[in-house]
């Protein structure tokens, strides 16, 4: 029989014996083997199918095909396995280099993976690997004893003509005795690391592998180099191995892992009250739209993976702005086209005649994004006539093209004086947003331009916003704001700025001098925003939400199976401050009815020998905070959530500084970029009443401090693992009063009723 013919057969009868098995998913994982370059299903020597080769066992013994327990081979087989085995007892298998060389993968994709049962406490082990040496090395997975600790570090390496790429995280479900699956991936953008279908690490990585030197791919063992020895082998149980010279997507490799899909909403690091989508790769807010009693929220989503790519706009709706439900991807990439960031409108006038006959269509509009050479970046439109449920593209797109790469995210909303639509589009590249008006969202033309201003350095612009608000809620005294999206913002990496002025339908004017920078948010995590069209005069709120990251290290951030997650919303207001008009953002109120009974302390004094809150066992990582304090002679103050023994975050003032800051040093990990920015701080004074008022809203990976009013706002992300569950106040060279503290743990949205 053909090696061919009879995986088919033995992946055929796992799917349906496995079928009862709440965990893996045994058909996708039969024919995500079916397809891989090798698999090794240790029934014996030579039951490796594909293009793998026969093994050759070495150093100690290896028993093939031993049977595993009825429990582990229903584990087994529900993750594409066959409930055999190969026993090994300080022994390594060596398969060489494969059918023509197919374990020598030259592109720029690779995944390995290795199903094991470690015997023994020993993980100083090379458990997949081309090694023999690192002037050769090709790929390798690996592992490492971490003395005093329960667990094991996991490590995942190779080179590319960029240089060596890896990455090493702890992973605390390495003990004696326990089945773990392991995959090891690259994608070409970058490697991933996971362990029983969650991912535990991520790194930038690029570039094809490096081709072999000529040396084995060896199983539970290292070849020293020269052949002659194989080191750190292996005693345990491997039930299958297997390698692909593509990249698995994240559902794929949960379907060979026994979590897979198990706990969606409940993964390590997913935000509880935030929106993240179900899996995969999202970023900016898109189309926010009011309309019919539901917010619409749409966002830059990749439907095939968790790296950015194949932009398209994914879509939820929700009553409330907290409970979403998700929808089928609203628009999608088509061909060499992406649909990048835009927004929505509702053409109540049908000015653009693509309604229906009893009601206006929701238009979106959105840049268009043709992939080169020559890349161009042109605007254009797409209507829906069932509420946004299904969306057509206009026929005629694009709409507006100036023949240029860099021209994109329209921002478009109705201007009721002139009765005509508004444009605010950027030219990224030149720090400029262009405004452009309409009567019918289809012929457009420039009114004005406006920029560079506010910084010097800012990178690119993308993703402009702008919205007129009444100064002080005085609806005769309104100014127009708006805000733009850069580059290089004031914590470094992306963030935002705005403009308080003046808009006459054709132009906005800056009030305050050109070179005056006003932040939104002194986080590292809060871009890309925009607010919600439709919002009904008689609600009259502004309400804006942005994407909780920063492309410095977006792609990387530690969570699975989805990556990227949207800011709380907030409504935006305009106050009048001693230095003029300024922005304040809090929560929206609708926040509030997700609090759980609340944890009070205050009126009293803490001076750092205790902390009152240690008597209140309040203990989680989802909560909203309210924290007044009265400054007395200590430093600095606050307090620290998401804690354990080794992580916590702090949320403190400064007195010394007058700043409000969020020290992220400690909050976990961050081994997957080398710049986190680990401090960030807001100026911020204390109230006329001397008092200092924080908000602060904890929910697992996302933190959002509001100072005072709300002026000085940190958006931060945190990744502490589940551990990290407690909280404490401090202080630091002195004391404090605390005026109250109010502690609301908060219900989830995800979860089902
Ligand atoms: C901002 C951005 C936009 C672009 C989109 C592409 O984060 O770069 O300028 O439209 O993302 O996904």
């Amino acid at each position: 029989m053909t090696d061919h013919r009879r995986t088919l057969i033995f992946l055929a009868t796992t799917a349906l014996i496995a079928g009862l098995s709440a965990a893996g998913d045994p058909v996708r994982a039969a024919q995500t083997l079916a397809d891989a370059t090798a698999v090794w299903g240790m029934e014996s020597e030579t039951d490796g199918v594909g293009r793998g080769g026969a093994l050759t066992p070495v150093g100690g013994e290896a028993e093939f095909g031993v049977s595993m327990s009825d429990e582990d081979r229903l584990a087994s087989r529900a993750v594409g396995g066959d409930g055999l085995a190969v026993r090994l007892n300080d022994a390594a298998l060596v398969a060489g280099e494969g059918i023509g060389g197919a374990l020598n993968p030259t592109g720029d994709q690779l995944t390995v993976l290795m199903r094991l049962r470690n015997d023994t406490e020993n993980w100083d082990l090379t458990l997949l690997g081309k090694h023999g040496g690192h002037d050769r090395l090709q790929y390798n997975l690996y592992s490492f004893d971490r003395p005093g600790d329960s667990g094991a570090e996991l490590g995942f390496e190779f080179y590319t003509p960029d240089g060596y790429h890896g990455q090493r995280p702890f992973v605390d479900s390495f003990k004696a005795g326990r089945w773990v699956t392991i995959v090891g991936r690259y994608d070409g953008a970058g490697l991933d690391l996971f362990v029983d279908g969650r991912r535990v690490a991520s790194a930038a990585a690029s570039g094809p592998l490096r081709p072999s030197g000529g040396q084995p791919l060896v199983i539970a063992g290292e070849e020293t180099g020269d052949g002659s020895e194989y080191i750190r082998r292996f005693t345990g149980l491997i039930d299958h191995v297997a390698i692909w010279d593509r990249a698995l997507s994240t559902e794929e490799i949960e379907s060979l892992s026994p979590s897979g899909g198990l706990s969606l909403y409940d993964e390590p690091h997913r935000p509880q009250f935030h929106f993240s989508p179900e899996r995969n790769w999202t970023n900016d807010p898109n189309g926010l739209l009011y309309h019919n009693g539901r917010y619409h929220l749409f966002y830059q989503y990749n439907p095939f993976g968790d790296r950015w790519g194949h932009m398209s706009w994914g879509h939820a709706v929700s009553p409330d702005l907290l409970h979403w439900e998700h929808r089928p991807v609203a628009l999608r990439e088509a061909g060499d086209t992406m649909i990048w960031s835009g927004s929505a409108v509702f053409d109540r006038n049908n000015t653009s005649g693509l309604g229906s006959d009893e009601s206006g269509p929701l238009v979106a509009v959105y840049t268009a994004r043709k992939a080169g050479p020559p890349e161009v970046q042109s605007q254009a439109i797409a209507f829906s006539n069932d509420d946004g449920v299904t969306w057509t593209k206009y026929a005629e797109n694009p709409v507006l093209d100036i023949g240029h790469s860099a021209f994109r995210d329209p921002r478009v909303f109705w201007y009721e004086p002139e009765q005509k639509w508004v444009m605010a589009v950027v030219v990224a590249t030149e720090h400029k947003v262009r405004f452009y008006e309409s009567k019918n969202l289809i012929d457009w033309s420039l009114t004005s331009e406006f920029g560079p201003a506010g910084v010097r350095d800012s990178g690119l612009w993308e993703c402009p916003e702008l919205f007129e608000l009444p100064l002080d809620g005085d609806p005769d005294d309104t100014k127009w704001i708006l805000q733009v999206s850069i580059g290089k913002s004031v914590s470094g990496g992306t963030g935002g700025l705005y403009f308080v002025g003046r808009f006459d339908g054709d132009e906005f004017v800056n009030e305050n001098p050109d070179d005056l920078p006003l932040w939104v948010d002194y986080g590292r995590d809060f871009y890309a925003l925009q607010s919600f069209n439709g919002i009904p005069d008689a609600d009259g709120r502004r309400i804006w939400l942005g994407w909780a990251n920063n492309w410095v290290y977006a792609n990387e951030i530690p969570t699975s199976p989805w990556r990227g997650s949207m800011s709380i919303p907030r409504e935006v207001r305009l106050v009048s401050t001693e230095d003029g008009p300024r922005l304040t953002q809090r929560p929206v109120s609708e926040l509030e009815s997700l609090r759980g009974p609340a944890v009070k302390l205050g009126p009293c004094v803490i001076d750092g020998s205790s902390d009152p809150l240690d008597a209140l066992a309040v203990e989680g990582q989802s909560f909203d905070i309210e924290l007044v304090f009265e400054p007395l002679d200590a430093r600095r103050f606050g307090i620290r959530v998401l804690e354990s023994e080794s992580v916590c975050t702090e949320i403190g003032y400064d007195l010394r500084l007058d700043e409000m800051y969020v020290n992220r040093r400690h909050s976990g990990d961050s081994s997957f970029t080398r710049d986190f920015g680990d401090h960030q701080w807001a100026p911020l004074k204390p109230g006329e009443d001397g008092l200092i008022r924080m908000r602060i809203l904890v929910d697992r990976s996302v933190v959002e401090a509001f100072g005072g009013d709300g002026r000085a706002v940190i958006t931060s992300r945190v990744f502490p693992g589940p551990t990290a569950r407690r909280l404490s106040l401090f202080t630091d060279g002195g004391s404090v009063r605390i005026e109250s503290a109010r502690i609301y743990p908060m219900r989830s949205v995800w979860s089902t009723p």
